[in-house]
């Protein structure tokens, strides 16, 4: 049994580790619980009683060996088995794993911070809307032709006939209702309209709205504001010009257009020989609108203008077919990734 003890204890003392299944291998052969160290345990019955305590001894010491030499190994022999954990943690992961932000998203935070810049506060509201904040507030007469079927999407809900939102406006009305001038804020979002879907319409597509009420705001602050925009927007280099357009919720109203961005007024296919590509509605706050949440509409004036972020990223990134924003088509949304 002496020698039996003496060839374990070689065994372990000369004992390799290449990697942690080696060293598993190690501590199954000496100490698992059928290993050879419970072995010799076992084999101590036979021992006659008086050699017991010595033999007993001696496996012991074997044991603390076997333990220490196990401890060891863990310790100065880290390599895993696993060919795919061998590979370096510290590498820099696979860049095309990366996503990248949707146009519209890279757009509608543009405008954000441009509007951000001159104090201008983000603001949202439901998609889900009643009539009152789609259109009642807003000014629109009951027999108003937008209210129509043909262009809302309506929802029974019980007796009550609810609306998905058909613009951004309504986010307006949450805001003047809840607060009182000056207000300077900004509202983007999803709109729905009940349209065919084509190159040119879709039945949901993204505004955002904005809205400036104080003392003394005029059209000049309106068209001051819009230009800024258009330059950070579009460049030094862009105009606008103000069309007469008509709103409900606007009183005198305008359509703004900016200098075509392919051929910065020139006259291209794209801005149709004219030079100018339209991107917005806006117009000076009607008093009724102001009137119907709760604000002064004789020491107070306001502008409001609503554009869709679509037509700026159409404009941005001369993608003409409205419907690729929705597709989710990867081939199209992996041209955004230097845009992060
Ligand atoms: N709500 C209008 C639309 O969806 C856009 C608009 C025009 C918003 C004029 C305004 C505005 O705030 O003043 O077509």
């Amino acid at each position: 049994m002496i020698e039996q003890i003496q060839k374990i204890e070689e065994e372990i003392e000369t004992f390799n580790a290449k990697d942690t299944s080696d060293i598993e291998k190690f501590r199954i052969r000496f100490l698992g619980s059928k290993g050879l160290i419970k072995g010799l345990y076992a084999l101590l019955r036979e021992v006659p009683n008086e050699n017991k305590k010595e033999f007993g001894q001696k496996i012991n010491d074997l044991r603390t060996i076997a333990e220490s030499k196990l401890n060891n190994l863990k310790g100065s022999n880290k390599k895993p088995v696993n060919k795919k954990s061998e590979e370096d943690l510290s590498k820099p992961t696979r860049a095309d794993s990366v996503g990248s932000h949707h146009p519209l998203s890279i757009i509608k935070r543009e405008i954000e911070d441009i509007f951000k810049k001159i104090g201008f506060s983000i603001s949202e509201g439901p998609e889900i809307e009643d009539d009152w904040h789609n259109f009642s507030a807003l000014n629109f007469p009951p027999e108003h032709p937008a209210r129509d079927m043909q262009d809302t999407f309506f929802i029974q809900k019980g007796k009550e006939e609810i609306a998905l939102r058909t613009h951004t406006s309504s986010v307006q009305v949450r805001v003047m209702e809840n607060n009182q001038p000056p207000i300077r804020t900004i509202s983007p979002g999803r709109v729905y309209r009940n349209e065919a879907i084509s190159a040119r319409a879709h039945c949901f597509f993204h505004q955002v709205e904005g809205l400036y009420i104080d003392e003394n705001v005029s059209f000049a602050d309106l068209k001051q504001t819009l230009l800024y925009f258009a330059k950070e927007m579009f460049g030094e280099k862009a105009e606008i010009r103000l069309r007469p357009s008509f709103f409900p919720f606007t009183e005198p109203s305008a359509e703004v257009d900016v200098s075509c961005t392919i051929c910065n007024g020139k006259g291209c296919n794209v801005c149709k020989y004219t030079g100018w590509l339209e991107i917005l509605g806006c117009g000076m706050v009607y008093p009724n609108v102001l009137e119907s949440s709760n604000i002064d509409s004789k020491k107070y004036s306001g502008f409001a203008f609503g554009m869709g972020v679509e037509r700026i990223a159409q404009l941005k990134y001369k993608v003409n077919d409205l419907r690729i924003y929705s597709e989710n088509d990867i081939r199209f949304l992996n041209q955004f990734k230097s845009e992060l």
